[in-house]
This record gives C-alpha cells, structure tokens and sequence, in this order.
C-alpha cells in the first residue's frame, strides 16, 4: 500500500472517529455555555402565534436582547395542530402559524437568531397536541428538516410516560436527533423525575431540575416537592425561592455542557420588587442555569428589562469555567441569610441572599470560604467596590441578594 493511500485511509479514519463521537456526545459543543434564549410559555400558554414571535424578534433588536447574548426564540407547546398529517407527520397549527415552521426558521435565521420547538416523549403534550412517542425519528428528521435549532422535549402525554422510564423516553429523542443531520440543542424537561442530576447529563445539553416555575417569590401554589430528593408527582406552581433552596442539595452535580434548568424566567412577569427580580436572575445565572426569558417583551418595565440585560452578571453566567455556586451551610444562616460561592475566570463569585421579608445585617469574611485571598471585591448590581476586601458587613433590603465578584 502507497503512503499516500496509507494517508487517505488514515484521515477517512478520523474523520468517521469524529462523526461517531459527534453522534455519540450529541454534539456539546453547543451546549459549551448555559443557552440564553426567549420562551413563550410563562407569558402566552399555548396562544403563541405568528405575530408574538415577530414582535419577539424585533425586540431582541430594540431592547438590546440580542446584542447581550440571548439568541433562541422557543415556541412552547401550543405552536403544533392536533392532528398529524394524513401521512404521520408533525405540522404546525394553521391558524397561528399559516407559513408554517420552515419559514418562520428562514426569518428567524435572517435575523442571526435561532428557532426552538417544544415536543413530548408520550403520546401527547400537556396541551394536547401529538406526542413523539414511537416517532422519535420521523420528528427528529421533521424538525432538521424545518431548520429547526432546538428542542425542549417534556414529560406529559398519557400512558407512556408513566411506564417507560424517563431515560428510555428521553435517550430515544436525544438518539434520534443524532441521526437528523443536524445540530440541534437538546433541552429535557423531565420536571426533576428520578433525580435527573444524576443522569440527564448523559442525554441533554440542559435537563429540568425541578417542577414548573410560578410567579410567586416565597409561596408554593402547588409544588409538592420542596427538596431536591421528593418522590411526590405534581409538577408546577414551584416559587422561586423554593427552586432556589432545591439547589443547595445538587448543583455541585452539573457540568459544563449538561446544564440543570431552574425554568424560565419570570423576571417582568410578576409583580416582583427590583430586590426579587435581581435575586431571581442572580441565581440563575450564577447557579448556570439557561437564562430564559418568560415575559411579554412588550411590557417590560425599564426595571426587568434592567435586570435582564446586567451584563456583569451574565458573564457570570457565561463564564468560561461554567461551574456553578454551591451553598455553603458554615457561612450562612439556615433560613435567614445565604451564602453561595463558585470559581470564575480570574477568582470567585459569592452570592448573599436575604431570605426575609425584612432587611438583616450580615457579616461575611470573604476567605473563610476558601477560594482563594481576596484582592478586590466589586457588588455587581451596584457596582461598588468593597472598601475592605477581606470583608462585607452591611445591611441588605427584603429578599435582596449582593453578588460579589471577587478577584483573587
Ligand atoms: C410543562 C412544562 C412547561 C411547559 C408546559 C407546556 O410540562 O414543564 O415548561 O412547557 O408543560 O404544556
């Protein structure tokens, strides 16, 4: 055999090694960072149409979305017809969508956006429409074939989803979008069933933790599970302080490219204080949860539009280390204050909750959390910079969270 031949079978090699593993990882690589995006679920329902999603995109541009980071546009459940084609496949509802999703994607992409969809691994969704069990391929090749960039697949439809383990439902999509040909996001929302911390990180690029957001700050509306390790079913009405506190038992298990999902945002959704919605997205984004953004763009106020464009804290979020916070029990105070800390490039992130509705002085010395000797320490909402880098002692407002970026 000539050398050149030797060569040539040596690269077809390697490219089949790469394409193998391309498959095997579901491609990562997209994943490298939490994804940052807008869903219409939390504002819309199932009413997402045509127009919602024009006025999204114009947004992204106007309010600076885009130009911050976000870049997915997610339709949610409500965006498919109830019925499949004639032939079996998927089609988008024509009322809502008369152009139907391929073209939408083309307008989309012009916009250097992305589109997601939302399906389910039963038989339906939680509104009805057509499930993708036992058409996990035919969907998969549907969605490449539309353009589609994303797909956040849930854990409704009937009988299925209760029988078939949620690895089997999920790991056959995550299986078959490696097979359409296309790189796209893979976004499991399991609603935290059988401790997906523990396994999700094997199929999804992102995968629930928990179940469904509420706009509520500290009140539970239905959420049965208040902790991590809850064998309840029930899966929404969760407040954001309690998917906070879920947190403390396992955000440790999450790596870069297979992220926990807290859920969307409800940052403008609520009547929130400016102190919740800042503690809402601080956690998010330092506990590298994906950023979506739950609210009707076009009502805003100058405040969560504030928040959800810090760009001090983004980068926290979009840290290059991609390591999430974790609780630190000695330094806080169970049920009054919270002290969170994690490495980013260049030193660490500590994160200060107040839990009440009432405002606490707190003391905190920065190198009893053993990150590392503190050599400046900036709040970023504020963006002060702490006097006495060795320590903070102030007061902080009702449910008012302090992120300090502290150089090392
Ligand atoms: C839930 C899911 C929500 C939303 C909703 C749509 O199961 O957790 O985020 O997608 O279904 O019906």
């Amino acid at each position: 055999m000539g050398r050149d031949h030797q060569l040539f079978s040596c690269r077809l090699a390697i490219v089949a090694i790469l394409t193998f593993a391309r498959s095997v990882l579901g491609g990562t690589s997209l994943a490298h960072k939490p994804q940052m995006g807008w869903n219409a679920w939390n504002a819309f329902k199932a009413t997402v149409n045509y127009t919602i999603v024009q006025d999204v995109m114009e947004r992204f541009d106007t309010l600076g979305l885009k130009e911050v980071g976000y870049e997915y546009v997610l339709l949610d459940d409500g965006w498919a017809s109830y019925n499949r084609t004639s032939d079996g496949y998927l089609q988008a509802n024509a009322t809502s969508f008369p152009k139907g999703i391929e073209a939408l994607a083309q307008e989309v992409h012009a916009k250097g956006l992305k589109l997601g969809l939302y399906g389910d691994s039963g038989h339906y969704t939680c509104a009805w429409r057509p499930g993708s069990w036992g058409y996990e391929e035919r969907d998969a090749q549907t969605f490449a074939s539309w353009g589609v960039d994303y797909l956040k697949y849930d854990n409704c439809g009937g009988f299925q989803s209760l029988t078939e383990a949620p690895q089997v439902r999920f790991g056959a999509m995550k299986n078959a979008l490696a097979l359409s040909g296309r790189d796209i996001f893979y976004s499991v929302c399991g609603w935290g069933y059988q401790f997906p911390w523990h396994w999700g990180g094997d199929i999804g690029h992102s995968y629930r933790m928990s179940g469904d957001i509420t706009t509520s700050f500290t009140n539970e509306t239905e959420c049965q599970c208040k902790t991590a390790y809850c064998l309840n079913t029930g899966y929404a009405g969760c407040s954001v302080l309690s998917i906070i506190n879920k947190m403390k038992e396992i955000s440790q298990y999450q790596t870069q490219g297979h992220w926990l999902d807290m859920d969307m945002l409800e940052v403008g959704n609520a009547n929130f204080t400016l102190n919740q919605q800042q503690t809402h997205f601080a956690f998010w984004a330092a506990l590298k949860s994906p950023l979506i953004i739950g609210a009707d763009l076009s009502k805003l106020s100058n405040d969560s539009l504030g928040v959800l464009t810090n760009t001090a804290i983004i980068s926290v979020n979009q840290d290059v280390l991609g390591e999430p916070v974790t609780y630190r029990k000695a330094q806080s105070k169970e049920g009054l204050f919270q002290v969170w800390a994690g490495n980013v490039e260049g030193g660490y992130v500590v994160l200060l909750l107040n839990e009440k509705s009432y405002p606490q002085t707190v003391f905190l010395s920065f190198a009893s959390l053993g990150l590392g000797a503190p050599q400046q320490v900036i709040e970023l909402w504020s963006e002060k910079t702490l006097q006495d880098a060795n320590t903070f002692n102030g007061t902080l407002g009702s449910y008012q969270t302090h992120v300090f970026r502290v150089q090392t």
